[in-house]
C-alpha cells in the first residue's frame, strides 16, 4: 500500500486525484483548511470502502504556523510518503497579508510547498520510486518573480500574484537536484491547463462567468485531468527534474528555469521561514 500526501486534497484535482488512489487501495492523506471539503472527503471514501486509508489533515496552508502543523502530523503517521503532491490554491482578487506578513498567495501557492517540499524530503526518499508532483503552472501565462516587492505592495492584482507564484514554483523545481544532487526523487512541475474546478469561484463576477464558461469550452473535467497525473506519479520521469504543459513536455533552456534565479530564490526564501 503506497502513502500519497496531497495538499489541496478535498477538491478539485487534489481531490480526484486522492480518490482516484483511495480506489485502487492506495492510502490517501488529504491536507486543507476547509472542515466542510474534509468531512465530504471522508465521507466518499467511506462510500468505495476506503476510510481506514483516507486521513484529512486540517490545516492553513497560508500560514507557517498551519504548514509546521500539517509538516508534524505527516510526519506522525507516515514514516514513508511515496508521492507527495502540490495542489493547494485559492486566488485572491484583493491583496491579503498574512499574520506572518506573507503576501497571500506567495505563501500558499509557493512557500507552502517550500516548506512541505524540504520537510518531507527524508519521508518521500524512503519510498521506491519517490516523486513530488508540483501542479502549477510551468509554461502558462506569463508572469515573473518581482524581486523588489515579492509581497506586491505596488500594482497587486489577483493574477499577478498568481503569476508570480506560478513561476516561483518553476524555480522552486529548479532548486531541488540543486539542494539534493544525489536524491533518487524525481520532481515534475505540471501544468494541466484548463480544469473544471472551484478556482474560478473567487474571482468577481463578471471574471467568474467567463473563466466558467471558458472552462465548459475549452476546460477538462477532473476525471480526464487526474489520469495523466497519477500516470507521472506511478512511473516518474527518469530525469531529476521535469516540467509539463499537459502532454508536452517542456525544455528547461526557458528563461522561467533559470539555474541563478532558481538559487536567488531559494536563498531568499530560506531566510524568509528562518526569521
Ligand atoms: N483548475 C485549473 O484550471 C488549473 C490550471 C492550471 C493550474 N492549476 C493548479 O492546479 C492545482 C489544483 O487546482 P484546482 O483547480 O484543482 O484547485 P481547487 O479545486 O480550487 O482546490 C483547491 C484546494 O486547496 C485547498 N485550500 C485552499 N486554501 C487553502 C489553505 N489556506 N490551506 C490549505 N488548503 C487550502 C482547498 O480546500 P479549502 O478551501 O477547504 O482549504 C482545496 O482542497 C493548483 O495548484 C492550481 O494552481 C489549476
Amino acid at each position: 500500500m503506497r502513502t500519497y500526501v496531497i495538499t489541496g486534497g478535498t477538491d478539485g484535482m487534489g481531490k480526484g486525484l486522492g480518490l482516484y488512489f483511495l480506489r485502487r487501495g492506495d492510502r490517501v492523506i488529504a491536507i486543507a483548511s476547509g472542515a466542510a471539503k474534509g468531512a465530504a472527503l471522508l465521507r466518499e471514501a467511506d462510500a468505495i470502502g476506503a476510510s481506514e486509508r483516507a486521513v484529512f489533515l486540517r490545516a492553513d496552508l497560508s500560514t507557517l504556523a498551519g504548514m509546521s502543523d500539517a509538516l508534524a502530523r505527516v510526519t506522525s503517521l507516515a514514516d514513508t510518503v511515496d508521492g507527495l503532491v502540490f495542489g493547494a490554491q485559492r486566488f485572491r482578487p484583493r491583496r491579503e497579508i498574512t499574520e506572518d506578513g506573507i503576501e497571500f498567495t506567495f505563501a500558499l501557492h509557493y512557500l507552502s510547498r517550500f516548506v512541505l517540499g524540504h520537510g518531507l524530503t527524508d519521508a518521500v526518499a524512503r519510498a521506491n520510486t519517490p516523486v513530488i508532483m508540483n501542479i502549477c503552472g510551468p509554461g502558462g501565462f506569463p508572469g515573473r518573480i518581482h524581486w523588489d516587492d515579492l509581497t506586491l505592495r505596488e500594482g497587486y492584482t489577483g493574477t499577478r500574484a498568481a503569476m508570480q507564484a506560478s513561476r516561483a514554483n518553476d524555480l522552486l523545481g529548479v532548486a531541488f537536484p540543486h539542494r539534493y544532487p544525489n536524491t533518487r526523487t524525481r520532481y515534475v512541475l505540471y501544468n494541466p491547463m484548463m480544469v473544471r474546478t472551484a478556482m474560478a469561484e473567487p474571482l468577481p463576477t463578471p471574471h467568474r462567468i467567463l473563466a466558467k464558461a471558458a472552462g465548459y469550452i475549452v476546460g477538462r473535467s477532473v476525471d480526464q485531468a487526474v489520469p495523466p497525473i497519477a500516470r507521472h506519479l506511478d512511473e516518474p520521469p527518469t530525469d531529476p527534474l521535469t516540467a509539463f504543459r499537459r502532454r508536452t513536455r517542456l525544455p528547461l533552456t526557458r528563461k522561467d528555469f533559470d539555474p541563478d534565479n532558481a538559487i536567488r530564490l531559494d536563498t531568499l526564501t530560506t531566510e524568509l521561514v528562518q526569521h
